[in-house]
């Protein structure tokens, strides 16, 4: 509209400004007929009068003269008249005709006097004609006769042509604005608009239908042409393809792929949105010298779930923790991520030091983890870091109700330890949201976890959703146990169903993964190259690769024990072999965490000391954080990936050495109490990593392992994550959430 608005200013600009011109000529033609006009009515009153004032003139008879001048005083238009000499002086005039009104009058020229002159002035406020006429005796000049006539007829004629041009204008103005602004509206800004909207709709499959072309005026109908064939063939695709996903979806066999996750939901969820709840957010801003940049956190469950909403978009609430996550929010703490590409909505949850001390740090970190995971470090449960927990519950819980205002019957995804109680707020708030909890850590035994002081109200927390998730059926089984053991409950053994408080919450395993699927076979490098690895200056023949967070549950001092023993064992690898560990420092914040890396830095300085010979030392330590793509060349080259974690839900690490084998090489030695041991227990070099021995043995074997095994166990590996990857994760996770009421 403003569009419309602006092409009528621009018209009416240009009208006005031909019409002003066009009235500039008329009033100068006007005003040279109407001063002619006057000068020839003043030219014949002027002969009259100075042939009878002349005899009265030559005598100087002034009084005469005066009496003359008031006899035709205010005749017609006449104001008045004065005598004059030769030298310009007055010497009698009309008695109404001033000084000041005689100051534009010309003064006749004493020696060049055979002509009058004349002139127009404004005196007084209104326009006056002045007329100057030599009189003469005996053909010499004697003075002049100077005529004052009323001229404001002149400006009255003009200012009524103007008015009656811009009255004019102004009706042409209307009718022009009216007529453009209704021939723009229904020949252009309409029909494009139309254009417009059929293309969006055909784009977003909302029972497009195609354009007509006939319906569009002649200079449009080419571009509706075309535009309709495109939304034909964009139909055609769709339909195709959504009968694909459709057989797909239909065939249980088929691999599971972003795609087919997509047209899952669509189908499944039929619009209803999926909102994803962590802490841990998956894209994080850091301001470094003044430049912001962004990072994807080391997480297992930032790495799963990222796919899973790249392919399913919806709303991701999370903490947010990078010190310029502010400056990239909009007005709601909102961002569209990934920040490339965006495809979700992430949400920031902003907390303050002490909160993120207590219910972080604390109780998160320093209670829950160790609680949960079974490495032998104490768990530490302070009151204050307790209430800081449940504080911050209520505030994720605030923040998500705010976000599904007006959305019926919504899905919900907790996820992992940080957020236990958060599931049974939502669902006292909204008894229609179907609410899932994935537990992304493993779940201990009963005895394990009564020592937690606030076990029941966890518990109680965690039963407000629908589904609990872990990643295997022993962890479902433990927390079967230890709500029995805990809560006055009726547990179903065999549909693993926990009614508490007339609320039934099913607990089921669902093994997560990462997004590997057939598409991505053969796109990483197939040549492993070693680029990455000189570039590190690692030029030995064999290389080991270790990716952990410096986290006490990932055995990475036991590892380094393992190497000690495996170089021990077999000294003919000296300066052969080097181990690279990659270890982004993590939780810095909490005491043990920061004891940790010192111990580990320590351990790999004196195994390297030990075996330091000529230059070369067994174990690189890399103390900081590789992106994805950093990664990929090193699992590529790695002739073994070690994972020795005491205690871990899954370790995506290890999966992601495997989807990186594209040539079916190296091998994996893995810790028997990580999850993935479940998934890859014939294919992984499966280990106790609490024995230097055992993992010894199992680097050995990797590293001799005749090529044909390698092939075998990492075909067996891969074909185990193309089954069951992050998309059927996400699937049946939403599924089971979803189907129930
Ligand atoms: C584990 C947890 C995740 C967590 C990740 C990294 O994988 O299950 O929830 O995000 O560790 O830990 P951080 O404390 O840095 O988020």
């Amino acid at each position: 509209m403003r569009h419309i608005f602006l092409i009528v200013l621009a018209v009416a600009f240009a009208v006005s400004l031909a019409a002003s011109v066009f009235t500039l000529m008329q009033v100068n033609k006007e005003t040279d007929e109407l001063s002619k006009k006057l000068r020839e009515r003043t030219l014949l009153l002027a002969d009259g009068l100075a042939e009878s004032a002349a005899p009265a003139y030559a005598r100087y008879a002034t009084s005469t003269l005066e009496k003359l001048a008031n006899t035709f005083t205010n005749r017609e238009r006449l104001i008045g008249l004065a005598f004059y000499d030769t030298r310009g002086n007055k010497i009698a005039g009309s008695s109404g005709v001033t000084d000041e009104m005689l100051k534009n009058a010309p003064i006749l020229d004493t020696f060049n006097s055979t002509e009058p002159d004349d002139a127009f002035a404004i005196t007084e406020g209104t326009r006056k004609y002045y007329f100057a006429q030599p009189l003469h005796s005996d053909d010499a000049y004697i003075g002049s006769l100077v005529l004052v006539q009323d001229a404001s007829d002149i400006d009255v004629a003009m200012s009524r042509i103007w008015r009656d041009t811009f009255l004019k204008l102004f009706v042409y103005f209307l009718l022009f604005a009216v007529a453009i602004a209704a021939l723009v509206y229904f020949v252009l800004f309409k029909p494009l608009s139309n254009l417009a909207e059929s293309i969006r709709q055909a784009r977003m499959n909302k029972d497009a239908r195609a354009p007509q072309p006939s319906h569009h005026n002649f200079f449009l109908q080419p571009l509706a042409m075309e535009v309709s064939k495109l939304a034909s063939s964009l139909a055609q695709a769709r339909t195709a393809a959504s009968e694909e996903a459709r057989m797909r979806l239909e065939k249980i066999d088929t691999p599971w792929t972003e795609e087919r996750l997509k047209e899952f939901i669509k189908a499944y969820l039929k619009d209803r949105p999926i909102y994803v709840v962590s802490n841990r957010e998956p894209y994080i801003h850091s301001k470094d010298r003044g430049e912001v940049t962004y990072s994807v956190p080391a997480s297992g469950m930032v790495t799963a779930l990222e796919s899973v909403m790249a392919a399913c978009g919806g709303e991701w609430l999370a903490h947010g923790s990078g010190n310029a996550d502010k400056e990239m929010v909009d007005a709601e703490s909102k961002i569209r991520v990934p920040p490339d590409e965006p495809k979700y909505t992430l949400k920031r949850i902003w907390l303050n030091p002490k909160e993120v001390k207590g219910y972080y740090v604390g109780f998160s970190n320093e209670a829950l983890w160790p609680l949960c995971h079974i490495a032998h470090t104490r768990p530490t449960f302070r009151k204050e870091d307790w209430l800081m927990y449940k504080r911050v519950n209520g505030k994720f819980a605030e923040a998500l109700l705010a976000e599904l205002k007006g959305v019926e019957r919504p899905i919900v995804l907790i996820q992992d330890f940080h957020l236990s109680l958060l599931p049974r707020m939502i669902k006292e708030s909204r008894p229609d949201a179907q609410v899932g909890l994935f537990w992304h850590i493993p779940w201990p035994s009963a005895e394990g976890f009564s020592i937690c002081p606030w076990r029941k109200e966890i518990l109680q927390g965690m039963l407000g959703a629908d589904i609990i998730g872990f990643h295997t059926q022993q962890f479902c089984n433990n927390f079967l146990e230890t709500v029995g053991k805990e809560i006055e409950s009726l547990i179903d053994l065999e549909q693993f169903a926990v009614t508490s408080d007339e609320h039934t919450s099913f607990i089921k395993p669902f093994p997560i993964s990462i997004s590997f699927t057939d598409a991505m076979e053969g796109k990483t490098s197939i040549a492993p190259d070693r680029a990455a690895l000189e570039a590190m200056d690692i030029r030995t023949e064999f290389v080991g690769l270790g990716v952990d967070r410096l986290d006490y549950t990932k055995g990475i001092l036991e590892r380094f024990r393992g190497i000690e023993f495996f170089l021990d064992a077999h000294p003919d690898f000296y300066k052969r072999f080097t181990f690279l560990q990659v270890a982004p420092p993590s939780r810095e914040e909490s005491e043990k965490y920061r004891d940790y890396a010192v111990a580990v830095e320590a351990e790999a300085a004196r195994v390297n000391a030990k075996f330091r010979k000529n230059g070369w030392q067994p174990i690189r330590f890399e103390k900081r954080h590789f992106s994805h793509s950093e990664l990929v060349p090193l699992y590529q080259t790695a002739n073994f990936c070690l994972v020795t974690s005491l205690h871990d839900g899954m370790n995506l690490v290890a999966k992601e050495y495997v989807a990186a084998r594209d040539d079916e090489a190296g091998a994996l030695i893995l810790s028997k109490f990580t999850g993935a041991s479940r998934d890859f227990n014939r294919g992984a070099l499966i280990v106790n990593p609490y024995s230097a021995e055992e993992v010894s043995e199992a680097i050995h074997r990797a590293l001799v392992m005749p090529a044909t095994e390698q092939h075998r166990r990492m075909r067996s590996m891969r074909t185990s994550i193309r089954d069951y990857n992050v998309y059927r994760w996400a699937a049946e996770f939403i599924k089971a959430v979803a189907a129930l009421r």
